[in-house]
Order: C-alpha cells, then structure tokens, then sequence
C-alpha cells in the first residue's frame, strides 16, 4: 500500500476550540441574495446537508478516537469534533424559519439523514478487520469531504460580490463563521487518514466517492427548493441547470467551475497536504471580527466573570 508524503505547514497549526455561536432569523428574507432565488437556494442546501452530515462525522470521529495515538491529533479531533456538532446545531435552526416562510424542507431532510445513517452510518459488522475497514473507509470520506468545506469556506470568506448584491448579513455571518471554522481546522480530517491508514487508493477511491454523492445531493436539493418556494411559478419554479450554476459562478456569487474542477488534481497530488492552501490567518481574522462569534466569546467571559 502507498503512503501519503503529506508534509504539513507547521505554522498553519492552531489549537481548534468550539465557539458557542447562536443567530436570529426572524429578520432574514426567503430569497436572502436580493432576486436571486437560485443562488440562495444553492448555498441554502448547506442547510439541508450539513446538519446530518456533520452528526455523522461527529459519530465517525467518537469511534476513530480510541485508534489515535499521537497526543495532538487526538486534541485536534476533539476540537473539531466540538467545531463541527456547533455547526451542525447552526444550520439545523434555519430550518424552521425556512418552514415558517412556507419551504418546508422535511421531504429532502428525511432522505439525507437516510444517507448519513443508514447508508453511510454504522453496520452490524462483527469486531475485528471488517469493522475496522469500514471505519478507515467512513475517516477518508470524511477527508475528501472536508476538502470541500475548506475549499467553500475559503470562497465564501472573499465572496465580496455577496456583499455587494446586499445579501444577508446574518446568513453571511452564518456562513462565514463557519467557512472561517473549515478553514482553521482543515486539516484535521486529512491528518486523522495519514494516521490511521493514508493508504492512496483509498484516498482516490473514497473522494470520488465522496465528490459524486456531493453533486448529486446537492443537484437535488437545489431542484427540491427552487421546486417548493412558494414564492416561484411557472418554468422559473423547475429552472436550476448547470448553466445557471455556472453563470453564478462566473458572476462571483457562487463559487466557480473552474476553480472547482482545479481543486481535483490538488487533492489527489501525492503529496497534498490541507495546510498547503487556503490561510489559517485569514479564517482567524475573520473568526474575531464575525458579529456570532464576538458575541459568544463576551457571552463566555462574562460567564467565566460571573463565576
Ligand atoms: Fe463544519
Ligand atoms: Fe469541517
């Protein structure tokens, strides 16, 4: 079996802590990318995926901790494991102030929590190598995984073009507290792999995997929604192609195809390493000037004061 070369930056190691962050939707618009129901439905999918998602790493990573047997990944996993069931609780409180707009999302949300469960959840497998494939197998699609979350972190942290179009601030906050998270512990997922196993093929075989479910989850998800928006009639309601992704992309309010397709060959690149793109100090800056953020840290100080 071949081994990943993977040489991190050591400079881009941070210690992860989970920040207790909560929003407030009630002032928060269906179609919060002003007249663009299509690329607020795009990015609204997070909603739909991430929650069960990111359960589902949470519980992967709980039965990875007894095989870890460096001190510090086992402190970075603990970190992102806190990171990640917050976000997961983040996206999951959009979902019924996108019911109360009338965009009821429990037909899509059954069906991903039958992928992440039952699908991709634990088997009954007995102890021993079977068991343990099926874990390496779930901890590199979780690595393939996360290098898209860093990759959409990353682009919507300099996403300025969403700004400039007057989307949401809260949802920008939402989304950019947790891009900023993606990006500072991006390479936890990746370093947990090379621990464990690091095996190539698996790596390969698990993004591709891993990259086919995203497209197809979030392609209907996108049709789910732009389907079920009270708001939308007509040939508009079934209107979500890739051409309409495409031409968000090139418009700088999703992110593009090309970038997309280039960030292929950098995982599968024998000697891709998470640390080697995106910046921890960018995340950072952003993580101490994010509203959510701000507010949960002097939330925990006047905690810690009052103690
Ligand atoms: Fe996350
Ligand atoms: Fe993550």
């Amino acid at each position: 079996m071949s081994r990943t070369q993977a040489r991190p930056v050591e400079s881009e190691r941070i210690a992860l802590k989970a920040r207790n962050v909560s929003f407030s939707w009630e002032d928060t618009p269906l179609h919060w990318v002003p007249g663009d129901p299509f690329t607020t439905h795009t990015i609204n999918v997070l909603h739909l995926l991430l929650p069960a998602g990111e359960r589902w790493f949470v519980q992967v990573y709980k039965q990875a901790l007894p095989l870890i047997k460096d001190d510090r990944l086992r402190e970075d996993v603990i970190g992102f494991i806190g990171q990640e069931a917050m976000h997961s609780q983040s996206h999951d409180e959009v979902l019924p102030h996108l019911r109360e707009q009338g965009l009821d999302p429990t037909p899509y949300t059954a069906q991903v929590d039958w992928f992440f469960e039952k699908l991709l959840g634990d088997r009954t497998l007995p102890p021993g190598r079977a068991r343990r494939w099926w874990l390496l197998e779930r901890v590199a699609i979780i690595a393939a995984i996360e290098h898209y979350t860093a990759f959409l972190g990353d682009w919507v942290l300099g996403a300025a073009e969403l700004d400039r179009r007057g989307a949401d601030p809260t949802m920008l906050d939402l989304l950019r507290w947790h891009g900023a998270e993606e990006v500072e512990h991006r390479s936890v997922a990746f370093d947990l792999f090379t621990h464990l196993d690091g095996g190539y093929r698996r790596r390969a075989r698990t993004w591709a995997s891993a990259f086919s479910a995203l497209l197809f989850l979030w392609q209907r998800g996108v049709r789910f929604f732009m389907a079920n928006d009270p708001t939308l009639t007509g040939p508009e309601a079934a209107k979500a192609s890739f051409k309409d992704f495409y031409d968000r992309g090139r418009a700088g309010v999703l992110p593009g195809t090309g970038a997309m397709l280039r960030s292929i060959p950098r995982y599968l690149g024998r000697d891709y390493h998470p640390s080697h793109e995106f910046s921890t100090a960018q995340a950072v800056a952003y993580l101490a000037a994010s509203p959510a953020a701000l507010a949960a840290e002097q939330a925990e100080r006047s905690l810690k004061g009052a103690a």
